[in-house]
C-alpha cells in the first residue's frame, strides 16, 4: 500500500517555544500512526523541532518553501541545503499562498522541485484551483496543467519522491471543505493523469493528500476515500489534540 501522510502546515504561526511545545504534545500522543506525520514548521523552528522528533521514524519535518537556486545573493531566502542542515527531510512547494503572494509560477516551481530533489529533500507539491475555475468546471484541466508544467519533466525515479497535495484554493482557511466526493473525484483525476504520464504502477504508488479546511471533524470522512492518502492541514495542525485526531483518522 502507498504511504499515507498527515502533514501540518503551520504557515507563519507560532514562536519557536510554541512550535516545540506543539510538536512535543503531538509526539507524546501519537504512538503507532498508520502513516507518516510531518510538521511543516517555519524555517526558524526546524532545528529545534527536529530534536523533538529525533530518532522517531513516524515523524518527518518539512520546510514551507525553498529557493530555486542552490545559494547566493538572495537576501531573505532559504535554500534547500539550509533546510536539510536544520533537519528537514521534506519541503512544501507550490502552496497557493506562495503562488499568490510571492508570484511563484509553474516554471519557477519546476526549478524548485529540481533543486529540492537534487539535494534529497522530498517535495510535497501543492496544486489546486481557484473558485472561478471550479465554478466553470475546468478544475481538472487546471490542476492537470499545474502538474504537467512543474513535474512532468521528472524521470520516473524522481517522480516517485513526490507527494502531491490537492488544495482547492476556495477551501483554504475558509471553513468550506471540499466534500469527500469532490476530493475523491479530483484525486482520482490526478492519479489518472499521473498514470498517463508515468504508468499505473507509479500512479498507484503516488501519495495524494487533501488540503483545505480539513479538521478533526471531517478528516475521517475525507481520508476514507480510496484515492485520498492523508492531508495537508493548516489551522487544525496548530492544535495538538485536533491534529492527533486527524492523524488517527488515517485508514
Ligand atoms: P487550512 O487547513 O487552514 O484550510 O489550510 C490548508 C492549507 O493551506 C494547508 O497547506
Amino acid at each position: 500500500m502507498r504511504q499515507q501522510i498527515v502533514a501540518g502546515n503551520w504557515k507563519m504561526n507560532t514562536t519557536i517555544a510554541e512550535g516545540v511545545a506543539l510538536a512535543k504534545a503531538v509526539v507524546e500522543k501519537v504512538e503507532n500512526p498508520r502513516g507518516k506525520v510531518v510538521f511543516g514548521a517555519p524555517a526558524t523552528h526546524l532545528d529545534a523541532v527536529s530534536r523533538t522528533i529525533a530518532g522517531n521514524q513516524h515523524f518527518g519535518l518539512a520546510g514551507q518553501n525553498c529557493h530555486q537556486e542552490e545559494k547566493g545573493a538572495y537576501t531573505g531566502e532559504i535554500s534547500a541545503d539550509m533546510l536539510l542542515s536544520a533537519g528537514a527531510d521534506y519541503v512544501i512547494l507550490g502552496h497557493s499562498e506562495r503562488r499568490q503572494y510571492f508570484k511563484e509560477d509553474n516554471a519557477m516551481l519546476a526549478k524548485k522541485v529540481n533543486l529540492a530533489l537534487s539535494k534529497g529533500l522530498k517535495p510535497i507539491f501543492c496544486c489546486g484551483e481557484p473558485l472561478n475555475i471550479r465554478e466553470k468546471g475546468s478544475h481538472v484541466a487546471y490542476v492537470s496543467r499545474q502538474l504537467k508544467a512543474s513535474l512532468y519533466h521528472l524521470t520516473e525515479e524522481q517522480f516517485r519522491q513526490i507527494a502531491i497535495a490537492y488544495e482547492p484554493i476556495w477551501a483554504i482557511g475558509t471553513g468550506k471543505t471540499a466534500s469527500s466526493a469532490q476530493a475523491q473525484d479530483m484525486h482520482l483525476a490526478i492519479r489518472k493523469a499521473v498514470s498517463r504520464k508515468y504508468g499505473k504502477k507509479v500512479a498507484n504508488a503516488t501519495t495524494i493528500l487533501y488540503g483545505g479546511s480539513c479538521n478533526a471533524a471531517n478528516a475521517a470522512e475525507l481520508f476514507s476515500q480510496p484515492d485520498v492518502d492523508g492531508g495537508l492541514i493548516g489551522g487544525a495542525s496548530l492544535k495538538a489534540d485536533d491534529f492527533v485526531t486527524i492523524i488517527n483518522a488515517l485508514k
